[in-house]
């Protein structure tokens, strides 16, 4: 299994790289803007840290990796994009709402732009980008955010029409609230015990979604499980840390 992990030190990321170093038969390039703690790295595993996906210099770099790297098809997991804390639409500045097109949007975008080529010239691959459930259900205080990630799911379409000829593939996972470190500083604690985990995530990702059949391409798949919280309460309720 050839995996590029992009984001590779984001919380998400971090359970990724864990279950992938549990599998013999990966080989993983992890990427990151911030370096991946010597503790977090695996022997196996190639690291590039420093990468900001915005700046076309750096993405060279990025390409060149790839080539060099992988003579056949690879999954790219794009595992990117600036944390939401709540709070309204009237008092967030527009350089947040930028700041949230540019780190989940652009990045995506110059991923795929600069990946899709070494896909073509080794077969094919496939694209793997995180949405969330609030583009369905267009949650408040979640404007910046929801509207990045609606941006998102549409570029993966777009992705997975214009390539599929090259036998590359692209999906979005919509997810839920996962326990992640983040979340269990910002979330109220009641409610913890009953999000997906990201070891969970990362299990899925790595048995079911990394091995899709090619044909299934063009998606948003949602994640979600039973929590009382989510649906007993209103979303205010539930996030009631989040009103200024
Ligand atoms: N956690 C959840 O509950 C949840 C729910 C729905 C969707 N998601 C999505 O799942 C993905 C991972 O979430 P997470 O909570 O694990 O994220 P996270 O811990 O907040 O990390 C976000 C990562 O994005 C990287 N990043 C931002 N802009 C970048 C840029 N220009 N170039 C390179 N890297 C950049 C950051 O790099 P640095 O390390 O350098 O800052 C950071 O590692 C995100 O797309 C998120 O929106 C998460």
């Amino acid at each position: 299994m050839n995996i590029v992990l992009v984001g590779g030190n984001s919380d998400i990321g971090r359970a990724i790289s864990v279950e992938l170093s549990s599998r013999d038969d990966v080989r993983a390039l992890i990427v990151s803007r911030s370096s991946v703690p010597s503790e977090m790295r695996c022997k196996r595993f190639m690291y590039m840290d420093g990468v900001d996906l915005l700046i076309d210099a750096q993405m060279s770099r990025f390409t060149a990796t790839l080539k060099d790297s992988f003579d056949s098809r690879f999954t790219v997991i794009h595992c990117v994009g600036d944390f939401w804390i709540h709070r309204p639409l009237d008092q967030s500045a527009i350089s947040v709402a930028r700041a949230h097109i540019e780190s989940h949007y652009l990045t995506l975008y110059n991923v795929a732009r600069h990946a899709a080529p070494v896909m073509i010239s080794v077969g094919g691959g496939s694209f793997v980008g995180f949405s969330c459930n609030s583009v369905t259900k267009n949650y408040p205080e979640m404007a910046p955010f929801t509207s990045a990630k609606a941006a998102v799911e549409t570029l993966i379409k777009c992705i997975a029409n214009e390539y599929s000829e090259f036998g590359i593939q692209a999906n979005a996972l919509a997810l839920p609230t996962i326990r992640t470190e983040k979340v269990g500083m910002y979330k109220i604690p009641d409610n913890q015990m009953q999000y997906i985990t990201s070891h969970e995530l990362a299990q899925i990702i790595l048995e079911q979604i990394v091995s899709l059949s090619p044909l299934i391409s063009g998606n948003v798949i949602s994640l979600f499980k039973f929590s009382k919280a989510f649906y007993h309460k209103s979303y205010f309720e539930r996030n009631p840390s989040g009103r200024v």
